[in-house]
């Protein structure tokens, strides 16, 4: 092993209790997209304590710090997410969420700490960097259009020649790590649909226009999106995770509202996903003799990593702790906005395995049972930390 590795492990090791104590500090008081004012100033003053400039940055949440290392070179960012999900948790962990309908269900808090490890390890090697280290804590990546256009527009990413973030993964036992080349998650489209019909009395229909009928009927003929309209060999999922409706059981409602997403793999099939929205909606809608309103908010593009960057994290991570401890993972239809940083600079994220199912570690993302093992903490830092110090000290295979 490349004896900085080895250093970076030991200073991982060094910084891990920390870590679990900053860890369930933030587990226990989650935040919400655009709303984490409090985890903002807990990783300011940590961030400020390990002696890193913080980077003026016009928005309410969210924090931009550098490390400037002793001598000139490129600029690599390392992003973290911040932000908690409206679930309300169910686990007996001591430090689990104090409020309810807030919680990390989805390791955010797990990606703040390591970045935070990452932090105080590489500015204790400043001397060591040819170049700078910038650290992006990027509020709202749960919740559509997102915090990484801003963070962007606010200047995240200038000058960056290559940036790396993380996912914890509880389909990935601990200590492994997960990479794919390329296309990995979904382009997210949302949709709002108001459906508007006539309200009346239950037993005269006929003298009303049935919302909720007409809902029920637009929520069925958007299952033929993925089965007819788009070329079966590109995957895509078309959800409606919430409706919404009617007042009482005798009365027919004028109004119900859907809440839907649609994602795809592919570019082309992305495009075409919200006009067929539109268009079952406003051609049921007009069979029923309804009218709808329809709001598609566009939400993250196609998340592709870059295979030099992948290379970065392989070559660190088989030296550190095996080659047998990597694994491509499968893409998937979740959407993450880190992949509008990846279409302005080369980067990957790496899913960081956090599954022990003798602790429970083994539900899936944003359930209210979400548990990790925490050891992973350890590998995703030496890793972001190498990478890192790799990229900035030009070591290559
Ligand atoms: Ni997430």
């Amino acid at each position: 092993m490349l004896q900085e590795h080895s250093d970076i492990i030991k200073a991982s090791r060094r910084w891990y209790k920390k870590q679990v104590v900053w860890r369930r500090h933030l587990h226990r008081y989650p935040e919400l997209s655009w709303a984490e004012h409090e985890t903002t100033k807990f990783l300011r003053e940590r961030v400020k304590s390990f002696g890193l400039k913080i980077l003026p940055l016009k928005m309410d949440t969210g924090l931009l710090a550098e490390i400037k290392g002793n001598r000139s070179g490129p600029v690599v960012a390392v992003r973290t997410d911040i932000d908690a999900l409206p679930v309300t948790e169910q686990t007996s962990l001591r430090f689990r969420s104090k409020t309810e309908g807030r919680m990390h269900a989805c390791g955010h808090d797990m990606h703040m700490a390591t970045v935070l490890g990452v932090a105080a390890i590489l500015s204790e090697r400043r001397s060591e960097l040819n170049g700078t280290v910038r650290f992006i804590f990027q509020p709202a990546e749960e919740h559509p259009p997102g915090g990484a256009a801003p963070m962007i527009a606010n200047g995240a990413v200038e000058g960056v020649s290559m940036i790396f973030a993380l996912h914890v993964d509880p389909a990935l036992p601990v200590g492994k790590i997960g990479l794919r080349d390329g296309v990995t998650m979904a382009a997210v489209t949302d949709f709002d649909i108001v459906v508007k019909g006539v309200s009346g009395h239950a037993a005269r229909p006929q003298e009303a226009v049935d919302a909720i009928v007409t809902a029920c009927d637009i929520v069925q003929t958007l299952q033929t999106v993925a089965s007819r309209e788009i070329d079966p060999v590109a995957p895509v999922a078309v959800t409606v995770g919430r409706i919404e409706g009617g007042t009482a059981r005798n009365v027919i409602t004028d109004k119900v509202i859907i809440n839907g997403t649609a994602r795809a793999l592919s570019e082309d099939a992305s495009r075409q996903l919200p006009r067929i929205v539109k268009r079952i909606a406003r051609s049921v809608a007009k069979a029923h003799g309804a009218r709808v309103d329809i709001n598609i908010i566009p939400g993250y593009p196609v998340f592709k990593n870059h295979p030099e960057a992948n290379k970065v994290l392989t070559r660190c991570y088989a030296d550190m702790f095996g080659r047998n401890k990597i694994v491509t993972t499968p893409p998937v239809l979740g959407g993450e906005d880190f992949a509008r940083y990846l279409q302005l600079v080369p980067g990957a994220m790496f899913r960081l395995g956090c599954r022990n199912t003798k602790i429970g570690a083994d539900k899936p993302w944003h359930s209210s049972g979400f548990i990790v093992d925490e050891n992973c903490l350890l590998h995703g830092t030496a890793l972001l930390c190498a990478a890192v110090h790799d990229c900035l000290n030009g070591a290559s295979d």
